[in-house]
This record gives C-alpha cells, sequence and structure tokens, in this order.
C-alpha cells in the first residue's frame, strides 16, 4: 500500500516489515563464516514477528543461496549481498557508539530502532542513558519480546514511543532527554522512509538538540531525479521479484520516498558538523566483505559520520 502521510504500522506490515527484513539479514550474518557482526537476538525476534518468510531466512531454512539461484545466475542485489551489506551498516554503527562511548559521551539516541537489540547485546558505559525512538506499535513489541525472551538491557534504556514525524522532541525530553549533555544519535535505515522535507527537518532538529561535542551516525540515501525514478522502481522490483516466489511479499518502492533530497554530508557542514563519509564499498572492504558491482542496490548508500 501507498505511504500516507499519518500512516502507521507494526513488525509486520509497511515500513515496520523492513525493520523485520533487516532483523532477518543479521541473524543471516550473525552465522555466517567469519562473521563481522553477533546479534543473538535477531532471530529470536524474527520468529517472534511471525511473518514466514523472515523467520525461514532468519533461522536458516531458506538460505540466501536458494534466494539468490535463478538462470542467469544471481538476482540483482542478491540476498547473500544484502545480508553482508546490513553486516557492515550494523558494525559501522556499533563501532559508531563504541567511539563514543570512548570520547566521554553519556547520552544516545536510537532513531527508528525497529528490531535493533543494541540496548540488549551491547556493552555500554554505566551511566550512559540510551533513547529509543519508534512507532508506538514497533517499541511496545520488541520490549514485550524481549523481556518474554528473559533479554534484560545492558543499559539504562529509555524508550520513546511516537511517530518522527510528529512532535518526538518534546516526547524525547520528557523521557528524560537533556540536551545541555552531549548526545551520540544515530540514524540506521530512516532516511529513504522520510520525505525529502521531512529529512531535512529531522537533520535541523538534531543539530538544535546537540550539544558541543555531540555525534551523529547516518545512513544517507541517494537523491534522484524524476528522471532517474522509474528506473529505480523498477530495479527494486526486479530486486524482489525472485524472492517473492518464497513468500515475500513487501514492494520497497511502493515504502521508500524516491526524489531530489539534499545530501547529508553537504547539509550538515553547512549546519557547523564535521563530516567523514564513507561509500558503502569502501564499509564493505573495511569489514572485510567482498564490494558490490557499481551498479548494484545499494552501492550508493554513504555511511556518514559526524561531529560538532
Ligand atoms: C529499515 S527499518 C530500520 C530499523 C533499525 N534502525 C535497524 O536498522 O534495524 C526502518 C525503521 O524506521 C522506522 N520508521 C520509519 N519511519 C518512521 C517514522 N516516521 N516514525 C518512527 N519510526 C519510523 C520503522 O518503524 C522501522 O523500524
Amino acid at each position: 500500500m501507498p505511504r500516507t502521510e499519518n500512516d502507521t504500522w507494526d513488525l509486520a506490515s509497511s515500513v515496520g516489515a523492513t525493520a523485520t527484513m533487516v532483523a532477518a539479514a543479521r541473524a543471516v550474518a550473525t552465522k555466517a563464516d567469519n562473521p563481522v557482526i553477533d546479534d543473538p537476538y535477531a532471530e529470536p525476534l524474527v520468529r517472534a514477528v511471525g511473518v514466514d518468510f523472515f523467520t525461514k531466512l532468519a533461522s536458516g531454512e531458506l538460505t540466501a543461496a536458494d534466494l539468490d539461484a535463478n538462470d542467469s545466475g544471481q538476482s540483482p542485489v542478491g540476498m547473500s549481498r544484502f545480508a553482508d551489506g546490513m553486516a557492515a551498516r550494523t558494525r559501522f554503527f556499533d563501532d559508531f557508539f563504541a567511539a563514543a562511548c570512548a570520547a566521554g559521551i553519556r547520552q544516545a539516541v536510537i532513531l527508528a530502532s525497529g528490531l535493533d537489540a543494541r540496548g540488549y547485546r551491547l556493552s555500554w558505559p554505566q551511566d550512559l542513558t540510551l533513547f529509543e525512538i519508534d512507532q508506538p506499535e514497533v517499541i511496545t513489541f520488541k520490549k514485550t519480546t524481549l523481556a518474554q525472551l528473559g533479554a534484560a538491557p545492558t543499559v539504562d534504556l529509555k524508550t520513546v514511543a511516537i511517530d518522527l514525524r510528529g512532535d518526538w522532541p518534546a516526547a524525547l525530553a520528557a523521557a528524560g532527554f537533556d540536551a545541555s549533555a552531549p548526545t551520540a544519535w544515530i540514524a540506521e535505515g530512516l532516511l529513504g522512509y522520510l520525505p525529502p522535507d521531512a529529512q531535512d527537518r529531522l537533520l535541523d532538529t538534531i543539530g538544535e538538540l546537540s550539544a558541543p561535542g555531540s555525534r551523529l551516525a547516518v545512513e544517507s540515501v541517494p537523491s534522484q531525479t524524476v528522471a532517474d525514478q522509474d528506473e529505480l522502481r523498477e530495479r527494486m522490483k526486479e530486486s524482489t521479484d525472485q524472492w517473492r516466489s518464497h513468500g515475500f511479499d513487501l514492494d520497497f518502492s511502493e515504502l521508500v520516498f524516491l526524489g531530489e533530497r539534499a545530501e547529508v554530508s553537504a547539509y550538515l557542514r553547512e549546519q557547523g558538523w564535521q563530516v567523514e563519509a564513507t561509500p558503502t564499498n569502501d564499509l564493505l572492504r573495511r569489514y572485510g566483505l567482498e564490494p558490490l558491482d557499481s551498479d548494484e542496490g545499494f552501492a550508493d548508500v554513504v555511511y556518514v559520520d559526524a561531529t560538532r
């Protein structure tokens, strides 16, 4: 279903299902030979959501090889490369938080936390407060499921159940956020699901709430001209067509907002952030994973690490 202004979801539907999908990819990546990440909660969380395709993928009943095999050899992106991409992405944000904590930051915010289990699987300084923001059904599901699994947070974890298109700064403040303290922010797998102007507002607001010494890590998605959009929609569809025969029923092209959007690095530099930008292929190489062919699905995503 196409996006609407105030649409909502759970983890089995619409944008919420993308959180389940990336958690399934983390489960696959966790079981890889020489894994780049270790997310023991990814598989049980995906199982609990109960979408058959993702459960089979997370449990290994359906392998990346099953999904990628076709007459021509490989589907345009392929699940195996998607799992590598998600492994590198997860590790980038894990490393970002480790560096921010080592630099003395004691307040962290995960924007659009989905099934991210960093509040349960990473080791954090004792005096740090971690805030997670996502839609209410997403927040409640993860919290309840992890409690049922017997998992306890490894940090002072505060959840903020609100849409990021609404007044989330007020909700964050009500949860105890201190705008005078340096903060480490992450936006992982989020910007593409926000319209371009909402992306600008989000970055502006983060800037306003960031005391000196704050850091921000963002997965930045490319801008598309009107001419590029049809081709991109077609590529997104082709990437997942093959998975459909195994029960996959998401259409990413309906969930993301395409169009011209600000280039995050330049936007943040203008706001006084010092920015380091790492293209996907450099990130894959950093963690010992094969780079993508330059025309593969998410090769033009850039990982931004900014400091104020
Ligand atoms: C691809 S998932 C990424 C989840 C998580 N960051 C990760 O990498 O595992 C996208 C997430 O963005 C959240 N999201 C997207 N738009 C949102 C909005 N307007 N308000 C709150 N959450 C949003 C979804 O609920 C979902 O959890």
